[in-house]
């Protein structure tokens, strides 16, 4: 276990704020995470549990512990004619998860290639992108109490998932720290392509295979959206709302750009982004806070913001919406 004092989170974050944490904590091994929580080793509170600091918005110093997962490995744990069960630790790069997948010829994943962060932090925030969500592959999760350091394994269902939601996102936020994810991938992989321009993207590279579905969702991402090496961002800063069928009906009466789409339990999400940049705000700066020029659902860090600046901006944004759409937007970073 590494243990540090005074720690400058710049680079734990991806919006590359200058705070500092009062401690930090990271776990190498599930053993080292169950004494932490036991009480064998004296844990100052309150804990932060990051998965790769790219979904956070610090507006000030954080005094306690914050915990990162160190847990590593990829493992192979079942494999039948169609499926294959594939476990990750916490602490693995997602994007060196999906490559592998990709490499082994594993179906599942390969739509969510290029999303930042850790393994831990998917079934937190059910991770999607192009018509996938993480919670369709999820077997299991195991997590540790950060109450007890009891072990527990969460199912499918137990999880709750939804849309960039789940139980560890609400009703369970803070109580489990995941050390591991189970995924079910298949052996014999099926192309999903229903996204944008996916299929005609896909098609110029020739077969729908793993590795092209691949190369064109990296190819997408990096034509839209910041990378955060480069100017501070935490991807989508606000989620898509959904409403129900007879708002969607009217709005779209009034504004017939407004892309909408069908979420799996028949509700329709409106595209955030496309509202946002009709009330202005697409490459607009306040300071050094700012919206990207390409994707207005991303909120930006042009170098000196304060998460304070980056928080007002959002807050801004919001009333704008709301006063031209009637929508009310929901954060999807989270604010510490
Ligand atoms: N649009 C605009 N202007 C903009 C941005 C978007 O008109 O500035 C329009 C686009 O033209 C398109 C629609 O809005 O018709 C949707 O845009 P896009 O395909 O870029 O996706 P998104 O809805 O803005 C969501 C996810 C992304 C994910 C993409 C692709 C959320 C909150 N965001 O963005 O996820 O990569 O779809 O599947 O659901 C993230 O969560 O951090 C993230 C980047």
């Amino acid at each position: 276990m590494i243990i540090r004092g005074n720690v400058s989170l710049k680079k734990y974050n991806s919006f590359g704020l200058e705070y500092v944490a009062k401690h930090m904590v990271i776990t190498r091994t599930e053993k080292e995470a169950v004494s932490l929580f036991n009480g064998s080793v004296h844990l100052k509170r309150p804990t932060l549990i990051m998965g790769g600091g790219s979904n956070l918005l610090f507006t000030g110093d954080f005094n306690g512990t914050i915990i990162i997962p160190g847990f590593r490995g990829i493992k192979t744990e079942e494999k039948s004619d169609e499926f294959v069960i594939i476990s990750a630790g916490a602490g693995v790069l997602w994007d060196k998860l999906v490559e592998w997948s990709v490499l082994n010829g594993y179906g599942g994943l390969e739509n969510l290639s290029l999303i930042p962060g850790l393994v831990g932090a998917v079934p937190v925030q059910n991770i999607g992108a192009y018509g996938v969500e993480a919670r369709t592959t999820i077997v299991k999760v195991k997590t540790i109490s950060t109450h007890d350091g009891s072990v527990r394994f969460f199912t499918n269902d137990e999880c709750g998932f939804d849309y960039r939601n789940s139980i560890f996102k609400n009703r369970e936020k803070g109580n489990y720290l995941v050390t591991r994810v189970y995924f079910r991938l298949k052996t014999n992989p099926v192309p999903y392509l229903t996204y944008g321009t996916l299929k005609d993207e896909v098609t110029k590279l020739g077969e729908p295979s793993l590795k092209n579905i691949r190369q064109v969702v990296i190819n997408i991402r990096r034509s839209k959206l910041p990378d955060p090496a480069v100017i501070g961002n935490a991807g989508s800063f606000f989620k898509n709302p959904v409403v129900d069928n007879n708002v969607a009906d009217k709005l779209k009466k009034r504004f017939p750009g407004l892309p909408c789409y069908k979420d799996r339990q028949g509700s329709i999400k409106l595209a955030a982004g496309w509202m946002i940049e009709q009330c202005g705000w697409k490459g607009k700066r306040i300071g050094d806070a700012g919206v990207h020029e390409k994707q207005a659902l991303v909120l930006v860090n042009h170098g000196k913001a304060s998460g304070k600046d980056i928080f007002d901006i959002s807050e801004k944004i919001g009333q704008s919406v709301l006063e031209k759409f009637g929508v009310s937007l929901e954060r999807e970073v989270e604010i510490v």
